[in-house]
């Protein structure tokens, strides 16, 4: 069985989790787009791991992981997080796998990534870790990868190749001193060697693996509406996060994608700029945010919240082909009076029930929304759903009807067991 995750929003859905829970039942956790952008957060035995680069499946010792040719690697920040798992007993040998076909990010991505946004007149508020100048470097067949990183020969007349026309570039338009030959070799060569025990042929190993009827989870980073074509561009990242993205970024072929389950807060937040219909209103948005720690994994900054947003989770649903739901972070909306679910926007007197592809009106439309009353308890420790106060069971129930798509998880806490499962929850549904 071969599952791909995928956030129906615009990130920090609470992929990690589902994906370390998922994790114990396959053979191969495959990363297969963005690059140092995402935070995926596993909370286990009291221990918060934050992954950026491995799938999180790591933390399960006998699995492989790997990296697919669709992520853009930032090596150092690629051996930071081989090395701080080593210190946590976590070793990687022999189970971290990187396609020699991933794109490289180069210090001059990430400062380029920072010059032009500094230069936008509407700001996309981008991590800063160079993923959209990489990505234009491999879409514009100047990019260097992995495989050439580990072949000093190639990558010496590809850097230099680079280096020539960029720090033109940087000088005549950004006013930058622009960048050593020298330095960025030596450094990024010796990344090379130590990486290099782990670059291995993807395509071909997750292909026999099909063969071999082993179980491959495929880890969505960012969210479908940060994707670069279906998301709310330009504020948007710079890979295909919607489910396709799974087959590109690491050679499997669609036909042997077997489950995709999408995963979505009980809320809705978003970090940097761009339209957000549900966004609450200052005061209760610093409220929700200290209520739901929504900070930043990657950056730290603090992310906008609002409302379930259910146009677009059901947009989602049909751009994914998302066969079923994880629901996380309920807990956050514990002791609320009211909880709203929008179900539509109104713009200039004009109803959308779907998703408006034009950004304007998503800017400006305002949302409709149903409510439900909220519940008092705290459900954290709960593991059953028809243990959940009936308003909870209640607001899942009414989700389920406007999204039309089956709910299998819901999340009660941050730590890997504070999850209400599948198994128990489908019977008490169907
Ligand atoms: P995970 O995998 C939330 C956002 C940035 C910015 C936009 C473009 O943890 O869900 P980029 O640096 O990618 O060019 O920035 O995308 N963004 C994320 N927001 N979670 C993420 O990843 C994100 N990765 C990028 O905040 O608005
Ligand atoms: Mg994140």
């Amino acid at each position: 069985m071969n599952t791909v995750i995928v956030g129906t929003q615009w990130g920090d859905e609470g992929k990690g989790k589902i994906i370390d829970i998922l994790s114990r039942k396959v053979d191969f956790i495959v990363r297969y787009q963005g690059g140092s952008n995402a935070g995926h957060t596993v909370v286990t035995n009291g221990r918060e791991y934050i992954f950026h680069l491995i799938p999180s499946g790591i933390l399960h010792k006998s699995k492989i992981c790997c990296i697919g040719n669709g992520v853009v690697i930032d090596p150092a920040a690629l051996i930071e997080e081989i090395k701080g798992l080593a210190s946590c007993g976590i070793r990687v040998d022999n189970r971290l796998k990187i396609s020699p076909l991933a794109h490289i990010i180069f210090p001059y991505h990430k400062v380029l990534d920072k010059l032009r946004e500094s230069k936008r007149a509407h700001k996309i508020g981008t991590t800063g870790r160079g993923i959209g100048p990489c990505y234009v470097d491999k879409i514009n067949r100047c990019g260097i990868r992995v495989g050439d990183l580990i072949n000093p020969r190639t990558f010496r007349e590809k850097l230099k190749d680079n280096l020539k026309e960029k720090n033109e570039i940087f000088k005549k338009v950004y006013h930058h001193p622009g960048f050593n030959f020298n330095l960025i070799y030596k450094e990024y060569l010796h990344y090379g060697e130590i990486l290099s025990r782990y670059v291995y042929n993807i395509s071909a190993l997750l292909n026999r693996a099909i063969v071999e009827k082993k179980d491959i989870l495929f880890e969505g980073a960012q969210g479908t509406f940060l994707d670069i074509d279906f998301g709310t561009y330009p504020f948007v990242t710079s890979s295909s996060s919607t489910a396709g993205g799974s087959c590109i970024g690491s050679g499997v072929s669609p036909i042997k994608i077997n489950k995709i389950i999408g995963v979505a807060k009980a809320y809705a937040t978003r970090v940097g700029e761009g339209p957000f219909p549900t966004e609450f209103a200052p005061a209760f948005n610093k409220f929700m945010r200290e209520k739901g720690s929504e900070f930043g994994a990657t950056t730290g900054r603090p992310r906008r919240c609002g409302w379930f947003d259910s146009v677009m989770v059901r947009e989602s649903i049909l751009l994914n082909g998302i066969t079923e739901l994880a629901i996380m972070k309920l807990d956050i909306l514990d002791g609320l009076k009211i909880i709203k679910i929008c179900t539509g926007y109104k713009y200039k007197g004009k109803v959308f029930k779907e998703l408006p592809y034009e950004l304007e009106i998503l800017a400006k439309a305002k949302p409709i929304y149903q409510q439900v009353p909220g519940w008092k308890d705290k459900i954290s420790g709960i593991r059953e759903f028809k243990r959940l106060p009936n308003r909870a069971q209640d607001y899942i129930l009414r989700l389920q009807d406007i999204l039309e798509a089956k709910i299998s998880f819901i999340s009660v806490g941050s730590s890997r067991d504070e999850i209400i499962s599948l198994q128990v929850f489908r019977k008490q549904l169907d």
